[in-house]
């Protein structure tokens, strides 16, 4: 029951966006294009747009974008097959027919997805059989019910490196290579036997929205091992940045409650399950994203960050509060539930039990609150000048939210507690957030050190044109002297150079797919280290890194192509130009890669899975470019005072 895309495209051709759109909703021209209430979500101003040249409709507001074939889908509750048969119908468009033989083929051709479920499946038993014994103990130890590992379908995979293959592999239907794109085995670069990626570990399945394996969490057992927790890398079925641990199991319980915990770890969320709170969910061992953020707020309007009481959980947490500045909407924001020093979630409910837990959740603290309690922690504002630089301090932050009204409240929140703080005769009535505008304008590019993490807003502002794609440095990208492999390394030995360019790009680094073990895990590290300092340098990084066991990995990719990486890291460059180089880099792979994809998608037939995907695909393909001519955009700025 495949459709071609040509068959797909000719549909979408013959039928304007907006008819279709406009059966459900109201739609008023604006321009070019159509504006109306969102039938996805809840809202009183319109936010959601509807294109007809560009064959598409997105939502401001919920961030629901597609076509016409997603939108009957999702609006009407009709099959792939059936939707795309209603609308060639109304196309008069005659449905291609598929032979027998076809039809058979495309039933018996698994999926990922059933790959996923079959891997997940095994683990399943082999955590009851002979050789689970020491998962079993393990999971015991931790206190988990035979209920909890039912529904969180926990496995154990065996310390045999091709356990999980040969068990895949003697189904007729599982392929090696299906094997290998779903994450679950590692093919070695040097062309070495594909072996599993997963061994000696406590496995959680990471499941979809619509609750479907698509990833896995492993948990080393022993205290010892590289890793403690391992995950699946990007494929297909998987974006970590995009999606959240429990999502599925948590969905109904968060909407019915009108409350969502997100915990930091798989084993907080479990924890919490078993002890009555089944409406938690986590990252997936990297710091919360922006994606994730919306998305929790379509199961909540105040998720509750229930993050670990240390340091780093507190660290992780604030940089939450600054991701979700420009992010906020009215009648959405997040709360703080402050956990003991040395706690997570899991060992204050195991410890202190569930009613302190329900307590702790009460006395969660607004996004205001814990943004006020971070600027002002830590320092004295006994003087004129220290009272004004808390002052700019604000607006700084105050141009981060995007969203007027909000902004609005927030300018007033913040002016009653500067009152406050200095007593009322020392604060005039000020605009703050005209104010920096104005001040930005005048003072673009000498933001201090100290406040760097709150400005993104100045990005770009300073840089001139020339610096963008710089041939000498991008023809260094490109030359086949260097291998993809290599090409991969320098992106990484970048960030080792300047952990700084995190501070904007860690969401693309945190997802970029490496497509190697060894990398993904350098990765995934740093990534780690990173979320929990804002401000981390590179000594402090590479000894991190050392201490965790990666010095080796670090070794050598850093030794290969000394010259190149240094040409390539622009040591001696600025740092704008290295940033910039860098993107680049980023960019050009996940267009090859993305390119790629879709060319195979492309090219065969399309049952709904296949649809879906190619769609995603293409979406973030556009992105992608326009990410790219909005960099461009913003380095033509005319005042740059480059070294040039
Ligand atoms: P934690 O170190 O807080 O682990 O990491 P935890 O969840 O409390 O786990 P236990 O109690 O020691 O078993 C929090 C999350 O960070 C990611 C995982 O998603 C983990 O759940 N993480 C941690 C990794 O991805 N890799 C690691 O090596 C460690
Ligand atoms: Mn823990």
């Amino acid at each position: 029951m495949g459709f071609t895309p040509d068959f797909l495209d000719e549909i979408r051709n013959r039928l304007p966006t907006s008819e279709i759109v406009g059966r459900k909703v109201r739609l008023i021209r604006k321009g070019r294009e159509f504006s109306g209430l969102c039938p996805f979500h809840n809202e009183k101003t319109p936010s959601f747009t509807v294109n007809d040249d560009k064959a598409f409709y997105h939502c401001f507001g919920c961030g629901a974008h597609g076509d016409i074939i997603k939108f009957v889908l999702e609006t009407e509750g009709l099959s792939f097959p059936e939707t795309v048969e209603r609308l060639a119908e109304q196309a008069g468009l005659q449905i291609p027919e598929y032979t027998p033989e076809d039809k058979q083929r495309s039933k018996v051709r698994k999926t990922l997805y059933d790959v996923m479920e079959a891997a997940a499946h095994w683990f399943e038993s082999q955590l009851v059989a002979q050789v689970g014994t020491q998962g079993r103990s393990y999971i015991q130890r931790r206190g988990l019910t035979k209920d909890t590992v039912k529904t969180f379908r926990l496995g154990f995979a065996p310390r045999d490196r091709s356990a999980l293959k040969q068990a895949m592999l003697a189904r007729s239907e599982i392929t090696e290579e299906m094997l290998i794109e779903s994450g679950m085995l590692i093919k070695p670069d040097d062309g070495g036997e594909s072996y599993d990626r997963f061994r000696e570990r406590i496995m959680f399945p990471i499941t979809d929205r619509q609750g479907r394996v698509v990833a896995f969490g492993g948990r080393a057992l022993s205290a010892n091992a590289k890793a403690k927790y391992l995950n699946s890398p990007e494929t297909p079925l998987f974006h970590k940045g995009r999606l959240l641990y429990n999502l599925s199991g948590a969905r109904k319980q968060a909407f019915e409650k009108g409350r969502l915990l997100v915990a930091e770890g798989y084993m907080d969320v479990i924890a919490l399950a078993q002890a009555g709170f089944p409406e938690a969910v986590a990252p997936l061992g990297t710091a919360v994203t922006e994606d994730q953020i919306r998305e929790m707020w379509r199961l909540a309007p105040e998720p509750m960050m229930c993050f670990d009481g240390d340091k780093a959980g507190q660290r992780a947490a604030i940089r939450v509060v600054e991701r979700s500045l420009n992010l906020l909407k009215p009648g959405h924001s997040l709360r703080f539930v402050y956990l003991p020093e040395g706690e997570d979630p899991d060992s204050f409910v195991n410890g202190q039990g569930s009613q302190a837990f329900e307590r702790l959740i009460s006395e969660g603290q607004p996004l205001a609150h814990v943004l006020w309690a971070e600027m002002i922690g830590g320092v004295a504002f006994d003087t004129p000048e220290q009272r004004a630089g808390l002052e700019q301090k604000i607006s700084m932050i105050l141009t981060e939210i995007k969203d007027e009204k909000i902004r609005g409240y927030y300018e007033s929140d913040f002016q009653k507690r500067l009152k406050k703080l200095f007593g009322s005769e020392f604060v005039p009535e000020i605009n703050l957030h005209e104010q920096v505008v104005s001040r930005q304008k005048k003072e673009n590019h000498q933001q201090s050190r100290s406040n760097r993490s709150y400005e993104n807003k100045g990005y770009g502002n300073k840089r001139v044109e020339k610096s963008i794609g710089n041939p000498q440095k991008t023809a260094i990208l490109q030359t086949s002297k260097i291998s993809a492999l290599d090409r991969k390394r320098l992106i990484i030995l970048s960030v080792l150079e300047h952990p700084w360019l995190l501070e904007r790009h860690e969401e693309q680094f945190a997802i970029f797919d490496f497509e190697s073990e060894e990398l993904d895990k350098v990765r995934n590290e740093i990534i780690r280290i990173a979320s929990r300092d804002p401000n981390l340098e590179r000594e402090s990084l590479r000894r991190q890194l050392l201490e965790n066991g990666l010095g080796q990995a670090i070794e050598i990719i850093s030794k290969q192509g000394v010259l190149t990486a240094q040409e390539f890291i622009g040591l001696k460059s600025s740092k704008e130009e290295t940033e910039e180089t860098w993107l680049h880099a980023l960019q050009l792979f996940q267009m090859e890669k993305l390119e790629q994809d879709i060319a195979i998608l492309g090219s065969k037939e399309m049952n709904e899975e296949d649809y879906a995907r190619l769609q995603a695909l293409i979406e973030e393909q556009s992105q992608l470019k326009e990410q790219q001519s909005a960099s461009l955009r913003n380095l033509s700025v005319p005042d740059g005072n480059e070294n040039s």
